[in-house]
């Protein structure tokens, strides 16, 4: 099906610290980092989605040594694009001077999960020879900066991956639990002067505490199920990859799965959760910090708003 060529990532440039925080908000640097792992985040001032997202994306094309028009599909996993339409993916097609079809992949923190495993797909029906798999949010701009429980939580990001012909998958599994109530971000209403419905504020809202369980226990049953597909127990993982929430999540999946936290990818401290774009950063991180050896073996897990959960064994 395929394998990865390069990674690539953009963050913006301005970092907040969880004291940086706490001069506006009623929260501290002890409660942030004791409870998630979180002590910074990078947030937007100036710069758009459409920004990290092209920046990204062209350094994933240098790496791999390819053009834009080589492109023949672009995937964007993305809560919410800088236009309602067209895509994100279509924008950053002109922005790269791609010419190839483009496409969203909703699944909030699964998507870039659920985007490779469209690109799976297209592989596997040989209608491709190169995908652009794009992840990114600005989080910052869909929380309430009011409400401490949820907005010390993100950061923004964007990730990128180029995909060609290979046989690295191992194996790759989604799934989807229909829930408005746990993790939503709702609309902001139009103009419409035939409008009944209730006018919502477009923040994000969440119940941590389901979030977590839910994130634990499907995080451990995914990568099982996942490396039993691919033939493997979790212990032969070299490495496991996964969304960037919560570092006691991250921590409680990994001692679970009994695999050591020197072989979890974590990048949460410096990152904040950046939704769909935390597994493309991280594996880009450890990709550039030169951590990943040919023929390691990683799991890649997330979850997050739909309820959706995403995994897969992936051959570096
Ligand atoms: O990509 C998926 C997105 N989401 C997640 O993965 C989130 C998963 N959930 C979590 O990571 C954790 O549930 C949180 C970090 C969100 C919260 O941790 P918790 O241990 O579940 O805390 P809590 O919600 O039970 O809150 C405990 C206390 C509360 O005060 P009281 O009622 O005990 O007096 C909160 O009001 O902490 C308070 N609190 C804060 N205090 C200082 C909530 N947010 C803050 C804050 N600073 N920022």
């Amino acid at each position: 099906m395929f394998r990865i060529l390069s990674t690539a990532s953009a963050l913006p440039q301005c970092r907040k610290t969880n004291d940086d925080l706490s001069t506006f908000l009623d929260t501290s640097d002890e409660w942030i980092s004791q409870r998630t792992g979180i002590r910074e985040r990078a947030v937007c001032t100036n710069e758009s989605l459409t920004e990290l997202l092209s920046a990204a994306g062209r350094q994933a094309l240098e790496r791999a040594g390819l053009r834009a028009d080589q492109l023949d599909l672009i995937l964007c996993a993305t809560i919410r694009g800088d236009y309602i339409t067209p895509s994100q993916a279509c924008i950053i097609q002109k922005e790269l001077g791609a010419s190839c079809p483009a496409m969203d992949i909703s699944a909030a923190c699964t998507g870039f999960m659920y985007a490779l495993d469209v690109a799976a797909g297209y592989f596997a029906r040989k209608k491709v020879r190169y995908v652009l798999v794009l992840a990114g949010d600005t989080m910052s701009r869909l929380v309430n900066w009011q409400d401490r429980s949820t907005c010390v939580l993100f950061g923004d990001a964007a990730g990128a991956v180029i995909l060609g012909e290979g046989d690295a998958l191992r194996s790759i599994l989604l799934t989807a639990d229909g829930n408005i109530d746990v993790l939503n971000v709702p609309h902001s209403g139009g103009n419409s002067p035939f409008d009944t419905l209730p006018q919502q504020e477009s923040f994000l809202k969440m119940n941590g505490q389901e979030v977590y369980k839910f994130a634990v226990s499907s995080m451990c049953r995914d990568v099982k199920e996942a490396c039993r597909q691919a033939e493997i127990e979790p212990e032969q993982l070299d490495w496991l990859v996964p969304h960037q929430a919560n570092l006691r999540i991250i921590e409680s999946a990994a001692h679970k799965l009994k695999i050591p936290m020197e072989r979890c990818l974590t990048g949460i401290e410096h990152l904040g959760n950046s939704s769909a774009a935390s597994i493309p950063v991280v594996l880009d991180q450890a990709n550039t910090q030169g951590k990943l050896k040919k023929g390691d073996l990683l799991a890649l897990t997330a979850f997050g708003a739909g309820l959706t959960t995403g995994a897969g064994v992936i051959e570096w």
